[in-house]
């Protein structure tokens, strides 16, 4: 088994895919799972992961992503929308979650739920966004990781309108935004980017030891 090491190398941002292969039910259960266990600020998950395989709505998504081809190309796009605010519900039915997953009684878990309130009610609407669109770049990451380790090509894409894809998706009805974009699929042939040495910093130039 390659090493998570190997498997960072390995991985690379893909340009182009075959839209002739399509990703198995079985990996897009999986990718979905590496997405589920990703860690998140207080464990809240405060995103939603749009999986679209749907070849019209891809192609309906390219023009605003840039124009890029991988968007109807690859086999499928996990799309991260974080949420634009939180309700008592959202933390209500959090307390309940954490409470049956840990074997707890609600009122065991309440003062966790108080210290959360405590700090998200103070964050403007701006500041949410904000700490709630980072959570989802930790799933991103995972998904490339997951990927690359079930033999699929992935590339992570910010190239997007978000606010066309707030529109097409309609999102903004369900309380969401776009984030980030997963693509994963299968590179063809003569992919260019595949034949490309990794750019990365030194380990100098990256970390500083004090
Ligand atoms: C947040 C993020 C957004 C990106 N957006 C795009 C994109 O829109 N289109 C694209 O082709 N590559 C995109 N990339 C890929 C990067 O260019 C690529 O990851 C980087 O050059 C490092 O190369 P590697 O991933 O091949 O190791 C994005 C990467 C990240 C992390």
């Amino acid at each position: 088994m390659m090493s998570l090491i190997d498997l960072m190398n390995t991985r690379y941002a893909c340009k182009k895919y075959d839209p002739s292969k399509k990703v198995s039910d079985q990996d897009i259960a999986y990718l979905m799972e590496s997405i589920r266990l990703a860690p998140t600020s207080f464990g809240l998950q405060a995103f939603k992961v749009l999986v679209i395989g749907n070849d019209a709505l891809k192609k309906q998504l390219r023009p605003v992503s840039w124009n890029q081809s991988i968007i109807e190309d690859a086999s499928h796009l996990f799309v991260f929308c974080h949420y634009t605010g939180y309700t008592e519900e959202t933390l209500q039915k959090y307390a309940e979650l954490r409470a049956s997953a840990q074997g707890k009684k609600p009122e065991d878990v309440l003062p966790y739920i108080q210290y959360i309130r405590n700090t998200i009610s103070k964050y403007s609407a701006e500041q949410f966004n904000f700490w709630a669109a980072k959570q989802t770049y930790i799933a991103l990451g995972n998904v490339l990781l997951a990927a690359a380790e079930r033999g699929l090509d992935a590339t992570p894409v910010e190239g997007f309108d978000k606010v066309e894809y707030d529109t097409l998706l309609n999102l903004r009805d369900k309380g969401l935004a776009s984030a980030v974009v997963a693509v994963v699929g299968y590179r063809t042939k003569d992919e260019y980017n595949q034949f490309n040495k990794k750019v990365r910093k030194s380990k100098e130039d990256l970390f500083e030891f004090l």
